[in-house]
């Protein structure tokens, strides 16, 4: 199963949502990599680096644009779940790692909400559905809402304008919370850590994101 998690807006937690969502996957036994699609920040792959040797292992590897496809299904031989970690940019890199996904995530933060950016990875994520629904490809996109509080005007706003787009909206929302920063300098997901309320959100978007791995086929 390939699973990218993936927007062309900056800073919306792809890295924090992929890396979470590799932890709690193999947390439930399942062999998991990342495949780092950003080469010049490396986010994934020097958070791997900081994992300690005894928890669940996550393979991570860098992948550059024009190896995402090849690589994500090579993988596909190995690992049970491959998560894309996607980058910014518009372009090539974007379109191969739609492209390669069985499944695409796409983080929200209701303060950084960008049409234009957001309406731009549509275009493409609707190109991409063209192709596949064409071959009987089972292919589906779901936004996360990240950094929701659910109390701003801002993100009952957001809510507002996702319901009209072609994508379905997870039932599972983010927090801003501080287990969320830390887990760039511990090598930790948040099922790893104390704090209740984020390992709680991590457990129940896995568990959410399995039942729609489930339903892919039906
Ligand atoms: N739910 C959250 N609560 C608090 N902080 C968060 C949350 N999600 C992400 N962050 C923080 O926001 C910053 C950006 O997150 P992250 O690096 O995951 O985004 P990204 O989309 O991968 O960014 P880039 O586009 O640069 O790759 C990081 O400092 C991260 O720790
Ligand atoms: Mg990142």
């Amino acid at each position: 199963m390939i699973i990218s998690v993936t927007n062309l807006k900056g800073g919306v937690g792809k890295s924090t949502i992929s890396q979470n969502l590799a932890v709690w996957f193999a947390h439930q036994g399942k062999r998991v990599c990342i495949l780092d699609t950003d080469m010049e920040q490396r986010t994934s792959m020097r958070w791997a680096g900081l994992r300690g040797s005894t928890l669940p292992y996550i393979a991570v590897f860098g992948v550059e644009s024009d190896q995402i496809i090849r690589t994500s299904a090579k993988q596909a031989e190995d690992y049970d779940i491959i998560i894309i970690d996607g980058t910014p940019q518009l372009g090539k890199t974007a379109l191969a790692t739609v492209m390669a996904s069985d499944m695409v995530l796409v983080p929200i933060t209701p303060s950084a909400f960008d049409m234009w950016s957001f309406e731009n990875f549509l275009n493409r994520y609707q190109e991409v559905k063209e192709v596949k629904t064409a071959k009987d490809i089972p292919f589906k996109a779901y936004i996360i809402l990240n950094k929701f509080t659910g109390k701003t005007n801002l993100d009952k706003n957001v809510l507002d304008v996702i319901q009209d787009f072609d994508m379905g909206v997870l039932e599972t929302k983010i927090g801003d919370r501080v287990a969320y920063r830390e887990c760039p300098i511990t090598g930790l997901g948040v099922v790893e850590m104390k704090e209740k309320k984020s390992k709680a959100e991590i457990e129940q978007l896995g568990e959410e994101v399995l039942t729609k791995i489930k339903n892919l086929h039906s």
